[in-house]
């Protein structure tokens, strides 16, 4: 039997999820990546391009309940060693509490937590192997005690929510030895970390998502619940 790692990442067709589904794939890993139907997956198809047989295709819109029960079957017997949700939104433009529609709220809300912690708790018992990880594509601005400038407060309180139910998932499953990891991936040059080119990033995709991967590498195993940044680096809650 391969001794090769199995990953799922979920949102991997561009930004983040893609750059992780190559780091993956090009530490050996194999790496199933999913889209929303309709996305383009050309690039996320050429990770694989060097050995198609490790690298795998499914489809989630993470908002969705019931779109878990076609991942699930579209998955078959597949296990993981990490399972990482990284699909997220920035949200309304505003990010203003006083402006947000009910709409607005529902749509960051069922991205950037409920959706991604309801597909985790659904998944998890596919999770295998020596050091069952469960990542969160968590955010700095997610940190309580750090927010001391203010602002962002849709996408700020999206992401708290995702690390304190990442929080309750880990507690629930803890006594099965799973670890679950928030990773803060910097402040990346992607579609949303330049709000689609209108701001600059403070780093490349490439060094965001290398970091990352040496995390989830490092901690994976640990049976912890960590709050860690890209380079390794521990965030306050
Ligand atoms: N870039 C940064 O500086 C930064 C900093 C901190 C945290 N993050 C987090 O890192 C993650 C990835 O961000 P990114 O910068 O790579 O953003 P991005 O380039 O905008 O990519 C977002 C990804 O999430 C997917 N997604 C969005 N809504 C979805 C839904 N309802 N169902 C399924 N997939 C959905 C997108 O798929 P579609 O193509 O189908 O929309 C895409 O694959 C996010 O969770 C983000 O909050 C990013």
């Amino acid at each position: 039997m391969s001794k090769r790692k199995h990953i799922l990442i979920i949102g991997a067709e561009r930004g983040l999820g893609l750059g992780l589904a190559q780091q993956f794939f090009d530490r050996g890993w194999h790496v199933v990546g999913t889209a929303r139907h309709g996305d383009n997956v050309d690039a996320l198809t050429a990770v694989g391009s060097q050995d198609a047989a490790r690298l795998g295709l499914a489809y989630i819109d993470v908002t969705q309940a019931e779109h878990i029960d076609e991942l699930e079957k579209s998955l078959g017997e597949r296990q993981f060693d990490v399972i990482f949700m990284n699909a997220g939104i920035f949200g309304a433009l505003h990010q203003s509490v006083l402006e947000a529609t009910p709409q607005e709220v529902t749509q960051i809300m069922m991205t950037n937590a409920i959706g991604p912690v309801r597909i985790a708790r659904r998944l998890s018992a596919r999770l295998t192997g020596p050091a069952p990880t469960i990542c969160f594509m968590s955010s700095y601005r997610a940190s309580v005690s750090g927010n001391v400038e203010g602002g962002l407060e849709l996408y700020r309180a999206s992401k708290a929510a995702l690390n304190i139910l990442a929080r309750g998932l880990y507690a629930d499953l803890k006594g099965s030895g799973r670890t679950v990891l928030s990773i803060h991936p910097g402040w990346a040059k992607t579609d949303m970390g330049t709000l689609d080119g209108t701001v600059e990033a403070e780093i490349d995709l490439e060094s965001s998502v290398s970091g990352v991967a040496a995390v989830v590498e490092r901690h994976m195993g640990c049976k912890d619940h960590l709050f860690l940044d890209y380079q390794d680096q521990p965030l306050a809650w």
